[in-house]
């Protein structure tokens, strides 16, 4: 006697159901994705009680005739492939075949449909996967479909079911992103018999990703638009001051499909990168569009996940096209863009229209490591002892700012370069008119189009970030050797770590050797670094590199070792500079990549607009 058996097709469906069917979100997405696919231009979705006691979605698509209709409730049923080539080039978002079937094994379930220019439609009642009745049935062309107790003959499923606002939750966000990439489509969500939301057919995508976001994020918004031969990626990266705490805001889709891809979110963090700080996330719609064949949808029943042939070819471009997009969000820029006439008065503003409101960045939390407190780079690198104390005091009013201005330099990321559009950067911050300095801390300015408070330190900190960047592409750091070279002993981890790391940070102009055992010994520093303490920082520099983990790449690790590099060279809070040393700072902000965000991704600047300030004093209504 054989022990091995073939599955009835009700187990197989309700097997196939445990992948498919996650939770009543999953059921409106396949149902909405089927209506989609049948060319539908209105979509309702109906639920109650989370969608544990209903879910309804009508359609007015093709519809299904009575044959079509039995069919589509068989597993490996669908209109949609038909040949082995067709799976290397799906277009639909369906071809599984698998949906209906599973989700109808595992709730009571009614299909009613009626094509376009049939007479009657059909009416099919499902239980627990048994077909209970088919009929005649009076309807409008397209079809609607019940699903009512979802998991009512699985009951473990059941129990793994959320209360209804995290379910409810999980469907609106569903509905949301269906509504983002199909605009012209008009979507209802309703939910206990009362509208939740309701999107009518948009005539431009940015409507409906204004009706889907909000309003307010509209001018918060950049457009992401880049195409090559084998790619095009548009769509919005919205201003990193909107961030939020989760990864809810971003929306990412390949050929028409809401996709969960980690490498398109990875390429997208990459583009935000130094403009959010850690645990926030960017609100983004990006749209990406690639041949059919280079990009492989069956990789699990979800269809959430793909993967791309050219994978690497796919981040970049997307993380370049994000940086790019995200540029327009600096005041460079925005002057960039503008006329070189005297349209210039209307400020900044008129290009993109970036702040409505209060330039009030959303995060005030962040707290330094306090390392070195140096300013005054000429005399703390001929003279430690005179340095560090020099560190204590406010700069003298003469002493000029020892930063030598970079030169511009297209080279944004290690060893590749950046784009072209770079090369050429407008005064901005040069330009503004300096007011004072409050609290030793913030530097009060004059724009054009308004009133700029300017971070000291997190603007310094940009700075020589972006210099040691810069050195460590040339491979020509300005280093100074060290008169009496400074010994670091380590643990075993560390040293190891260091031994690694040594050769990269040579590039910066920092000479580490090996000692003997744990110990080394630092020759060398860069000139844009306070040699004293420079111990400390080394250590530093290896606890962070610990903390990334042995899986970092080594981008990373410079990245965040540049961090630690800038933080203890960069002028602090409750500093008073001269007007010259003020100077030389914008100037240098200005060959700055990205002159709105420190390192860590805090702002370097908050602006109110004129508008807004007299609004405020109700000068104008
Ligand atoms: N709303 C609808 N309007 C018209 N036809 C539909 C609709 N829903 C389903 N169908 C038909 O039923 C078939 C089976 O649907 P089902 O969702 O089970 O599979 P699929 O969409 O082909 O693939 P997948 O399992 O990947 O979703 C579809 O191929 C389609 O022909
Ligand atoms: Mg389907």
């Amino acid at each position: 006697m054989t022990r091995i058996r073939i599955l009835p097709e009700i187990l197989s469906n309700k097997i196939a159901a445990g992948e498919v069917v996650a939770r009543p979100a999953s059921v409106v997405k396949e149902l909405v994705e089927n209506s989609i696919d049948a060319g539908s231009t209105r979509i309702i979705v109906e639920i109650e009680q989370g969608g544990r006691k209903l879910i309804r979605v009508s359609d007015n698509g093709q519809g299904m005739g009575r044959d079509d209709a039995l069919l589509c409730l068989e597993r490996y049923a669908t209109s949609k492939i038909a040949t082995d080539p067709d799976l290397f080039a799906i277009r639909t978002l369906g071809f599984r075949g698998e949906a209906l079937p599973s989700i109808a094994s595992v709730s009571r379930f009614t299909l009613i449909s009626r094509e376009t220019d049939a007479d009657v439609g059909t009416q099919i009642e499902v239980a627990g996967g048994r077909i209970n009745k088919v009929s005649d049935a009076g309807a409008p062309p397209g079809t609607l479909i019940t699903v009512a107790g979802l998991f009512y003959n699985t009951p473990a499923r059941r129990k793994f079911l959320k209360s209804i606002d995290t379910e409810m939750g999980h469907i609106a966000d569903t509905i949301a992103s269906m509504a983002l990439c199909r605009p012209a489509v008009q979507f209802r969500l309703s939910h206990n018999n009362r509208i939740v939301k309701s999107w009518a057919p948009a005539a431009e995508p940015m409507d409906r990703v204004a009706d889907v976001l909000g309003a307010a994020i509209k001018k918060e918004l950049y457009t992401v638009d880049r195409a090559t031969a084998d790619i095009e990626v548009s769509g919005w990266v919205a201003s990193p001051r909107m961030n939020r705490s989760t990864a809810r805001g971003i929306y990412l889709f390949v050929n028409g499909r809401w996709v969960k891809d980690r490498v398109i979110q990875h390429a997208l963090f990459a583009g935000y990168s130094g403009r959010l700080m850690k645990r926030q996330y960017p609100v983004s719609v990006l749209f990406l569009r690639v041949p059919f064949d280079q990009v492989d949808v069956n990789v699990h029943p979800t269809k959430h996940e793909i993967r791309f042939v050219r994978q690497k070819m796919v981040h970049d471009t997307v993380r370049d096209a994000v940086v790019d997009a995200l540029r327009q969000s600096d005041p460079t820029r925005w002057k960039a863009n503008e006329p070189r006439s005297t349209e210039l008065v209307q400020g900044p503003a008129t290009v993109s229209e970036p702040h409505a409101e209060y330039e009030m960045p959303s995060t005030h939390d962040h707290s330094f490591t306090q390392v070195g407190d140096a300013v005054d780079r000429k005399a703390a690198s001929s003279d430690h002892a005179a340095g560090a104390e020099n560190r204590q005091k406010s700069v003298p009013s003469a002493d000029p700012v020892t930063i030598p201005a970079p030169p511009i330099d297209p080279t944004a990321c290690y060893g590749k370069p950046a784009h072209q559009a770079l090369l050429w950067k407008p005064r901005f911050f040069a330009d503004l008119t300096v007011i004072g300095q409050y609290k030793g801390t913030y530097i009060i300015c004059e724009s054009q189009d308004g009133l700029m408070l300017i971070d000291q330190h997190a603007a310094h900190e940009r700075i020589v970030f972006e210099q040691l960047k810069r050195h460590y592409n040339a491979r020509r750091p300005a280093a100074q050797r060290l008169l009496l070279p400074e010994t670091i002993d380590l643990g075993f981890r560390e040293t190891h770590i260091l031994e690694k790391l040594a050769p990269e940070l040579d590039r910066f102009g920092l000479e580490i050797e090996p000692f003997g055992g744990n110990t080394f010994v630092v020759k060398a520093v860069p000139t844009l670094l306070d040699s004293s303490g420079i111990s400390g920082l080394v250590t530093q520099l290896v606890e962070k590199t610990a903390e990334l983990g042995v899986g970092a790449e080594m981008e990373t690790i410079l990245d965040e070792c540049l961090m630690v590099m800038a933080c203890h060279n960069a002028i602090r809070a409750h500093q008073q500079l001269t007007g010259t040393q003020i100077k030389a700072m914008l100037e240098q902000l200005d060959a700055c990549d990205n002159p709105s965000h420190c390192p860590h991704g805090r702002p370097i600047w908050i602006q109110w607009r004129v508008k807004d300030l007299e609004k405020q004093f109700q000068r104008i209504v």
